[in-house]
């Protein structure tokens, strides 16, 4: 290997949400926290960034742009970002897109927030699927527009779309928008062509738009193949895509997320509300990361299938009576750990305080999610595995 994901590297003082934010995020008005590991000793699986260092060529890219002292006021004028970005999904999905309807937000969630305040008018409903990330209901929340959700399926810890209730869901005359997590978070399906398609002829025959929100789609078990939702729906402007370089090569600190509208009226009113100014040393990173990353985020994809396939391994020795497939996609795993846990237990609570591991427990997600944790498994492979031992020694003292 080139790249060396093995290596742990200290994440102190570099103001790393995953080092100092999780105590707001993930406990915020809990008082049972009393964590017994040191601070310095916790092992972090939750927040969806790495613990690895970007690729080189990243690093190169900014500092190129370093060279040039003045960073003023900053849009993209040029069409080299584009241009490597339409690359990229040529290359790795053989999709273009038209490059007109490119737009860049400060992140996908902040993408979402400002579609469901354009394209909702009070009344309306939006619909994702749960589990879900938990950031779909307060894309809703925050504009005061209601909700509905259609339940995953789930048979042996495999997921999938609930067709029939989806259209009886986006039937109801007040659910205009569907955002679609693809790759789904927190499960990790891939999903296929075939349920693509359908999923969009439901939504579209009921004239309802689908966000959806790819950002996990480069991050890809070896064997499999992602397909944008939009390269199904070609002639369709009600597609709105959200894609983004953080995931992918862990630049989330750059804020920088692409998001292609394709409907002329609702690009229009993006591009008259929000200015068009980027943070050069954003663009600088991402626009390496797409033209030169691509070796990178191939060793990336070797090193976490090893990870997860330890986790599966690990599993099946030391907790038996878990629930688990290897994901189809993201650097996160999805355990049912209910056999080992009372219903509605505190699985975030239970593992900080008594492993010194933080993760996501299933009270972090959408309905449907009760007794799973969701670990991060984008860390050197000890980590992940004192982690793991530190769980199972958990999980065995609590049953003693
Ligand atoms: C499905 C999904 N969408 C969006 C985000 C966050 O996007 P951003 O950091 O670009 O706002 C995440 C992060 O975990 C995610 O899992």
């Amino acid at each position: 290997m080139k790249y060396n994901f093995d290596e742990i590297i200290d994440r102190q003082k570099t103001n790393a949400m995953s080092v100092e934010g999780y105590g707001p995020y993930l406990f915020n008005g809990e008082n049972k926290l009393d964590i017994k590991h040191d601070s310095k000793d916790l092992i972090r699986m939750w927040v969806a960034d790495m613990e690895f260092a970007v690729a080189p060529q990243i690093i190169d890219g900014i500092k190129e742009r370093l060279d040039h002292p003045i960073f003023g006021y900053s849009g993209i004028f040029e069409s080299d970002y584009a241009d490597a970005f339409l690359n990229w999904t040529k290359r790795r999905y053989n999709w273009e897109f038209n490059k007109e309807y490119l737009v860049n937000a400060l992140g996908v969630i902040p993408a979402l927030f400002t579609l469901v305040e354009y394209i909702c008018k009070p009344g309306d409903k939006l619909l994702f699927m749960t589990p879900s990330y938990a950031f779909f209901k307060h894309a809703a929340d925050k504009h005061n527009i209601g909700y509905v959700v259609s339940e995953l399926k789930c048979t042996d810890g495999y997921y999938e779309m609930d067709f029939k209730d989806i259209e009886a869901q986006v039937s109801q005359e007040e659910v205009k928008l569907c955002i679609l997590c693809s790759p789904h978070n927190p499960t990790g399906r891939n999903w296929n062509e075939a349920e693509l398609k359908q999923l969009g002829d439901i939504c579209f025959a009921n004239g309802v738009q689908i966000i959806a929100d790819e950002i996990h789609c480069d991050l890809l078990r070896g064997t499999e193949k992602f397909t944008p939702l939009a390269k199904i729906f070609p002639q369709s402007d009600q597609i709105i895509t959200c894609m983004a370089p953080s995931k992918t090569f862990n630049l989330a600190g750059f804020m920088f997320a692409n998001v292609i509208i394709p409907n002329d009226a609702l690009r229009t009113e993006w591009q008259e509300k929000n200015l068009p100014i980027v943070n050069p040393l954003s663009v600088a990173a991402c626009q390496a990361a797409y033209a030169n990353g691509q070796d990178w985020l191939d060793e990336l994809t070797v090193y976490l299938d090893q990870n997860f396939q330890f986790l599966k391994d690990f599993l099946t020795e030391h907790l038996p009576k878990a629930i688990y497939n290897i994901t189809e996609a993201t650097y996160l795993a999805w355990v049912d750990l209910a056999a080992y846990f009372e219903q509605g237990e505190n699985l975030t609570l239970f593992f900080a305080n008594e492993a010194g591991v933080i993760l996501e427990g299933g009270n972090m997600f959408v309905d449907h999610a009760d007794g799973y944790v969701r670990l991060n498994l984008a860390c050197p492979r000890a980590k992940l595995q004192e982690g793991l031992e530190r769980m199972v020694e958990a999980i065995n003292k609590k049953s003693a």
